[in-house]
């Protein structure tokens, strides 16, 4: 089967594909799987005779999911592979916005560290605090189970949990942290209102996807100082709001969720790992259903 992949994706079982070539999605009649990290998929008449997209992630939003079911095409991802990693950047986003460890980073090399203690330059406990999951699935579920390490309170909504209930998380958690999918329903869902429920002083972490807040409103907060965050993800990415650049109170990370060796290989396993099920007619190991 002839596949085309937008690079040359990491680790040792990418050589196992007998036929693929790296390059980029322009036309091509001969292809039958792409490989894709959430790149929108051209249209028909650019891959006529496509039958499997191998998404290189667990989120697959920009893929054009409704024209690939129309299209007949199967889909798939790479949820389980990823939890810890982006559950442990999640937790350093938390630690570093929480316990100013940037700010402090960035007061040492600046020269700035003159006093014999960090008189002045406190921050929130986080032992004890609250911490509100907003979408409590594989992801949301492995940082729980790190709270409990840290002693958290721990409160958390799902797919299914009703806007009141999402309300009330933001408002009564001091840490909030985003592990939903971007979905037609969580586009904009943490809007301006829903950015004011958050508790002043609390902290924002994003390591899921931009688009699920109002950027613009989440800006305004945090350049008011209201609020801090930790954001892994952005509504445009590699655009970062230039505002966003000289704040104290703002934890930036190029979308690392899950930037580690062996998750990125154990990624590239599972793209392959359905690919070579395809090949065979087998069952796609994780097809998107949606
Ligand atoms: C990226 C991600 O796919 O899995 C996801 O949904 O956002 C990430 O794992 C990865 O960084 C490759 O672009």
């Amino acid at each position: 089967m002839k596949v085309l992949a937008t690079r040359r994706y990491p680790g040792p079982a990418f050589d196992e594909l007998a036929d693929v070539e790296v390059g980029p999605l322009t036309a091509r009649p001969d292809v039958e799987a792409l490989i894709v990290a959430n790149e929108p998929i051209p249209a028909a008449d650019a891959f006529p005779s496509l039958r499997l997209v191998a998404n290189y992630g667990v989120g697959y939003d920009r893929l054009g999911m409704e024209e690939l079911r129309d299209r007949g095409i199967a889909v798939t991802n790479t949820p389980g592979v990823l939890d810890a990693a982006t559950a442990d950047l999640t937790w350093a986003l938390i630690l570093a916005a929480r316990r100013r460890v940037v700010e402090g980073d960035r007061r040492v090399r600046a020269g700035e560290w003159t006093g014999s203690w960090a008189d002045g330059f406190l921050a929130e406990e986080l032992t004890g605090s609250t911490l509100g999951i907003v979408g409590l699935g594989r992801i949301g579920g492995a940082v729980a189970r790190r709270a409990a390490g840290f002693e958290l309170r721990v409160v958390s909504t799902r797919s299914r949990s009703s806007d009141e209930e999402l309300d009330r998380l933001l408002a009564r958690a001091d840490i909030v942290t985003i592990h939903a999918p971007l979905t037609e329903r969580t586009r904009g869902m943490i809007d301006a209102r829903r950015l004011r429920l958050i508790r002043d002083g609390a902290i924002l972490v994003n390591t899921a996807r931009g688009e699920i807040v109002d950027e613009g409103a989440l800006v305004a907060e945090l350049v008011s100082g209201r609020i801090g965050a930790g954001l892994d993800v952005f509504a445009h990415e590699p655009t970062v709001p230039k505002e966003l650049l000289g704040l104290s109170n703002v934890v930036l990370t190029p979308h690392l969720g899950s930037g580690t060796v062996q998750t990125r290989e154990a990624m590239t396993r599972l793209v392959v790992d359905n690919i070579l099920a395809f090949e065979r007619s087998e069952p796609l190991l994780t097809p998107v259903s949606a």
